[in-house]
C-alpha cells in the first residue's frame, strides 16, 4: 500500500461517498473509516465496498484521546481526512455540548496525536479538515461567501464548527502542521439522514405526512450534490496547497419553499400522482431560533485553481437522489424506525 489514509465519519451521509471514492479510485491506498457509529452512522451506506482489500472498518470515538492515540500508533497514517461530527443545527439548539465535545474536543484530539505521529518529519503528511459555509455566519440578499471572508457563526453548531477550524490553522501556524481546509455549502444527495431538509420532504411525501417549512421559507441555502463533494474532496487532498481554505459550493441557490416545491413536483411524477399532490402537504411552522438567511458560496478559488466544478445540475441530481430514496425503502425504513421517531416527535410536536 502507497500510503494509508484515517477517513473519520465514514459511515455517515459525506463520509460514506467519500470513502468510497477513495476505497474505489485508488486501490493502492489503505483507507481506514474510524467512525462511532452515532445515530447518524450507518454502515449500510458502505455495503458494496466493505469487502475490499484496501479498507477497514474502526469502531470508535474521536474524543477518546487514548484510542486515537493507539490508533495512529497502529496504522501510522500518512494523512487524515475528518469528517466525523454532530452536523444538524437543531440538534445543536438543544444540545449544544454535545456540539462542542465531538467538533472541537474530537477535532483537537486528532490533531493532536497526528501532530506527535508526524513531527519530526512533516513530508508528504496531510491534515484534511471538511467544514462549512455556516461559519461565515449569514448573507444578506446580494453577496457570496469567499474564502476571505470573516467568520461569524451563529448556531452552536456553526459556532462548533468554527473554533474546529481555528483550532487546525493553529496547529499549523504553531507546530507546522501540514494542514487543508474545505468549507462547503449544503449537501444532498443518496444516503442523507432523514433530518435534514431533502430527505426529510422526500420521507414525508413517501408517509403522506405534512412537509415541516420554517418561517416563512424564504430562506436560502446553495445546494451542492454529494458526489461533486466527493470528488472536490479527492481533488483538494492531492492538488489543495498546504495552508489554505478552499470554498466548495454549487452555484445553485433555492429558497427553501421553492426547492420544496421542485421537490414535490419531481415526487409526484415518479409516484404517478396527481400533479399538485405533495404541495398540499406544505406546513408552514415554528421558525428556527437564530436561522441564518442566506448561505451562497463563491467556489471560483476552486475552480480557477484546481479545474472542479459541479458535475451535475440540480434537477439531475434531485432526480438520482429521489430515485435512491425510492429504490432503498428498506434503508429509509431502517434509519427512521426506534430513535428517529422520538427526535422527530420532539422537533415537530406532534
Ligand atoms: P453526518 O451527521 O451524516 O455524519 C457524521 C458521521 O460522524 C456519522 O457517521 C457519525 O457516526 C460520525 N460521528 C459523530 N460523532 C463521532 C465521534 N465522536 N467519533 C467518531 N465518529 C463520530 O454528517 P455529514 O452531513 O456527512 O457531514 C460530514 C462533515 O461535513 C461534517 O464535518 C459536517 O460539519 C461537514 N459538512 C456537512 C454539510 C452537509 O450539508 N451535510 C455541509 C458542509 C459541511
Ligand atoms: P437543513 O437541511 O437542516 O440544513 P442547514 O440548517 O444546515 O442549512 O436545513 C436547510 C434549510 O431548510 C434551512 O433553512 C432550515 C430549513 N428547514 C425547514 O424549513 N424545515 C425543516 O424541517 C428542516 C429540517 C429545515
Amino acid at each position: 500500500m502507497s500510503k494509508t489514509i484515517l477517513i473519520t465519519g465514514g459511515a455517515g451521509f459525506i463520509g460514506s461517498h467519500v470513502v468510497r471514492r477513495f476505497v474505489n479510485r485508488f486501490p493502492d491506498y489503505q483507507i481506514v473509516n474510524l467512525d462511532a457509529l452515532t445515530y447518524a452512522g450507518n454502515l449500510e451506506n458502505l455495503k458494496d465496498i466493505e469487502q475490499k482489500d484496501n479498507y477497514i472498518f474502526e469502531h470508535g470515538d474521536i474524543t477518546d484521546d487514548s484510542f486515537i492515540k493507539n490508533l495512529f500508533e497502529k496504522y501510522r497514517f500518512d494523512g487524515v481526512i475528518h469528517l466525523a461530527a454532530e452536523s444538524h443545527v437543531d440538534r445543536s439548539i438543544t444540545d449544544p455540548l454535545a456540539f462542542a465535545k465531538t467538533n472541537i474536543l474530537g477535532t483537537m484530539i486528532l490533531l493532536n496525536a497526528a501532530k506527535e505521529l508526524w513531527k519530526d518529519n512533516f513530508d508528504g503528511k496531510r491534515f484534511y479538515h471538511i467544514s462549512t459555509d455556516e461559519v461565515y455566519g449569514t448573507l444578506g440578499e446580494t453577496g457570496l461567501f469567499t474564502e476571505e471572508t470573516s467568520y461569524d457563526p451563529n448556531s452552536p453548531y456553526s459556532a462548533s464548527k468554527a473554533a474546529s477550524d481555528h483550532f487546525v490553522r493553529a496547529y499549523g501556524e504553531t507546530y507546522g502542521l501540514p494542514y487543508v481546509i474545505s468549507n462547503c455549502s449544503n449537501n444532498y444527495g443518496p444516503n442523507h439522514f432523514p433530518e435534514k431538509l431533502i430527505p426529510l420532504c422526500i420521507n414525508n411525501i413517501l408517509t403522506k405526512k405534512p412537509l415541516p417549512i420554517y418561517g416563512d421559507g424564504k430562506y436560502t441555502r446553495d445546494w451542492l450534490f454529494v458526489i461533486d463533494h466527493a470528488i472536490a474532496i479527492v481533488l483538494i487532498y492531492h492538488e489543495g496547497k498546504n495552508h489554505e481554505t478552499y470554498n466548495i459550493g454549487g452555484f445553485n441557490e433555492w429558497q427553501n419553499i421553492d426547492l420544496v416545491k421542485e421537490l414535490c413536483k419531481q415526487m409526484d411524477e415518479k409516484l404517478g400522482n396527481e400533479p399538485g399532490t405533495s404541495e398540499q402537504l406544505i406546513t408552514f411552522v415554528k421558525d428556527r431560533p437564530g436561522h441564518d438567511l442566506r448561505y451562497a458560496i463563491d467556489a471560483t478559488k476552486l475552480n480557477k485553481e484546481l479545474g472542479w466544478y459541479p458535475s451535475v445540475t440540480f434537477p439531475e441530481g434531485l432526480s438520482q437522489t429521489i430515485d435512491w430514496y425510492l429504490e432503498n425503502k428498506e434503508w429509509l425504513d431502517h434509519v427512521t424506525s426506534g430513535d428517529y421517531r422520538n427526535y422527530y416527535e420532539q422537533q415537530y410536536k406532534v
